[in-house]
């Protein structure tokens, strides 16, 4: 195919995503399956960093491709698989981890916030590698584009800056990957919080909306969500954060620019607006749980999925591998 190569990886969630995951992230997947050549990847190798029992993230990984699958990845248009069943990308990551410098990689702000929360002797080598791990992930598919948040930009910088060095060292291996801006990747924030992100790690149960709650315990955490003082229907991040985000959430879900639901909130209460978010999460969860549930139900299924999805990745990266190999001198 002649249209842009575009790598993406999650990590295997305990449990449900939620519905920042879904907004924030899997919806972007979902639309660039009709309009990129898409990889999608659970990133096992990169959960191990930090402790994990290996029956819950044998069942996490199957649990989160099952939820990518509900959510509409279709495996006919794009290849989803878990990162530990192509070897390629641990084998790649060796190279890049003795092409990275210490110092360059001691840099990284993501791995000094994680590690000073952790103390050194909780810290794997892992976790100081990790950003190392993901250029290999990006360069063994010879991604043109990568989604980035914020946090993750820098990572991406140190992607270019390897393939930029392994490439001039070695010969022209590796495409330069870009960001991928998408155009409008809403930021949901907790229910309760509205001044924070919504989060796994962050959230209290209450702020957050897990995808595979529930429908009816969804529907009442959005009836309970905190909204501002005032009773405008606005949207206004800074000063009416909960109904922002009430706003930004019902846009996503139906596909209405924020501005046409203003308008029709004219005159309306806060009740009205959050009764037709409820609404909407409702219509969008309970099909998304039943697909889920299908999944896990039918385990030879799933299961042939992935490894479908497996092969067709390491077709690709057997290839960038061999090469890569080749021109180091192996
Ligand atoms: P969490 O913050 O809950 O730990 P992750 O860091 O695992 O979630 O994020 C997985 C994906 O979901 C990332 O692409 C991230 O940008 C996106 N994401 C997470 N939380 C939100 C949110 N509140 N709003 C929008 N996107 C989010
Ligand atoms: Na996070």
């Amino acid at each position: 195919t002649d249209r842009p190569r575009v790598l993406s990886g999650i990590q295997p969630t305990a449990g449900s995503f939620h519905l920042g995951n879904y907004l924030g992230a899997i919806r972007q997947w979902v639309a660039l399956q009709e309009t990129h050549d898409a990889f999608y990847c659970v990133v096992d190798l990169h959960a191990i960093t930090v402790p994990q029992d290996p029956a819950e993230l044998r069942a996490n990984s199957r649990l989160s491709a099952a939820q990518l699958l509900a959510a509409g990845l279709d495996p006919e248009r794009c290849t989803l698989f878990v990162q530990s069943q192509v070897p390629e990308h641990a084998q790649l990551a060796w190279v890049m981890n003795c092409l990275t410098g210490f110092g360059e990689a001691a840099r990284m702000t993501q791995f000094k916030d994680k590690s000073a929360k952790q103390g050194s002797d909780q810290t794997s080598v892992g976790l100081f590698t990790y950003p190392i791990l993901q250029v290999a992930d990006i360069l063994l598919y010879q991604a043109d584009q990568v989604p980035v948040g914020e946090d993750q930009r820098q990572h991406l910088e140190l992607t270019r800056d390897l393939a930029h060095r392994f490439n001039t060292r070695f010969g022209d291996t590796f495409t330069m990957p870009n960001p991928y801006i998408p155009k409008a990747t809403a930021k949901i924030v907790d229910l309760q919080e509205p001044t924070v992100k919504m989060s796994k790690s962050a959230s209290t149960p209450k702020g957050i909306v897990s995808l595979l709650d529930e429908p009816k315990a969804s529907a009442k955490k959005v009836k309970s969500a905190v909204t501002d003082a005032g009773s405008v229907i606005a949207f206004d991040e800074a000063n009416q954060p909960g109904v922002s985000n009430l706003l930004t959430i019902l846009s996503a879900l139906t596909d209405t620019p924020v501005e046409d639901l203003v308008r029709g909130y004219d005159g309306k209460l806060y009740g009205a607006l959050k009764t037709d978010v409820a609404d909407a999460l409702v219509e969008f969860v309970t099909p998304f749980r039943a697909r889920t549930q299908e999944l896990l139900d039918d385990p030879e299924t799933l299961d042939a999925i992935l490894a479908k999805g497996a092969e067709k990745a390491r077709a690709v990266a057997s290839e960038t591998l061999a090469l890569a190999y080749d021109r180091v001198g192996f």
